[in-house]
């Protein structure tokens, strides 16, 4: 105990070459930065992997990366690197500006042109929370006509750890404290333990997927109306958050939106989009 304690405090304990080397491997993986300030971070959190392992060293630990080829370890790591913070209703305005604004336009957009097809991709979603609200929120909207469309949420995720938390979709009254009791009542079934799990009606509609927004190419064939990915490139540089957002850019259909979070920026000089609200943009027709 008195060694995983020193271990998880001691800046020490990587030196600044493996430092940099898993600095270098997270960046070129999964886009995230992670600055001189995050050592005690890396160090803590990586020492749960290295002591599964029984091995003493990050350079063990790199060596071992490099020679699975599952890429299994490395999964694991974006697992315990990766900030996985996420609230239903979290920056609650944008639900209300998607219920009150940009769903209706994104209905005139499609009954337009005669389609049911309303495709929203939540990236980033962590632990379901987000996709969930999305969902509750498109459905409350649409009532019955939601049944008539041909509607899907696509939610994803770097991390396969959160993935399974949000395919379990049950939460405890805490973690539902900021969902309405009306929409509680509605979409979620209380277990005997007291904890809520999201009803199937509401589920049913989300295929969860592990998905690495680095990724040189993004596999979708048909546009997205909406497309939420908030709080994920606070950990990205300018770089890759420019590149991020020029393919967001060409998957959304024209007169399509994209939510970010309140604290990241659209650097507006490279993009085309139409910035509508704090954190809302639209793609212009
Ligand atoms: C702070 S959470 C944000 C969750 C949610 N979007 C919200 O705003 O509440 C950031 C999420 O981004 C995911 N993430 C980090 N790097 C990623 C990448 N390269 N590709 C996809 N997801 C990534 C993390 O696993 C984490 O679940």
């Amino acid at each position: 105990m008195a060694n995983a304690l020193q271990l998880e405090n001691d800046d020490n304990q990587i030196s600044d070459n493996e430092f940099h080397a898993i600095s270098r491997l997270v960046y070129k993986n999964f886009g995230i930065v992670l600055g001189e300030e995050k050592r005690s971070l890396v160090v803590g959190r990586l020492h749960g992997c290295l002591s599964k392992r029984k091995i003493s060293s990050f350079s063990q630990y790199l060596n071992l990366i490099k020679s699975d080829m599952t890429g299994e370890i490395l999964s694991e790591l974006v697992n315990q690197i990766s900030t996985n913070f996420t609230s239903f209703y979290r920056e609650a305005s944008h639900f209300e500006y998607l219920a009150d604004k940009a769903l209706p336009e994104v209905m005139k957009m499609l009954s337009s042109r005669r389609s049911n097809d309303l495709r929203i991709w939540c990236a980033a979603c962590s632990s379901g929370e987000e996709a969930y609200t999305i969902q509750m929120t498109v459905m409350k909207k649409l009532g019955l006509q939601y049944g008539t469309m041909n509607a899907g949420l696509l939610a994803t995720d770097i991390s396969a750890k959160v993935l399974d938390l949000a395919k379990a979709a049950t939460y405890t009254a805490e973690q539902v404290a900021t969902v309405h009791p009306d929409l509680k009542k509605s979409y979620f079934k209380v277990l005997p333990d007291g904890r809520h799990e999201v009803k199937p009606n509401v589920r049913d509609q989300i295929l969860f997927r592990r998905f690495n927004l680095m990724n040189e190419t993004f596999p979708f064939k048909t546009p997205f109306q909406i497309i939420f990915c908030r709080n994920v490139m606070i950990y990205f540089d300018e770089e890759t958050r420019k590149k991020l957002i020029g393919k967001f850019y060409e998957l959304l259909e024209p007169g399509g939106y994209l939510f970010i979070g309140h604290s990241e920026t659209v650097p507006l000089d490279c993009t085309r989009f139409k910035a509508i609200l704090p954190a809302v943009y639209r793609k212009p027709f």
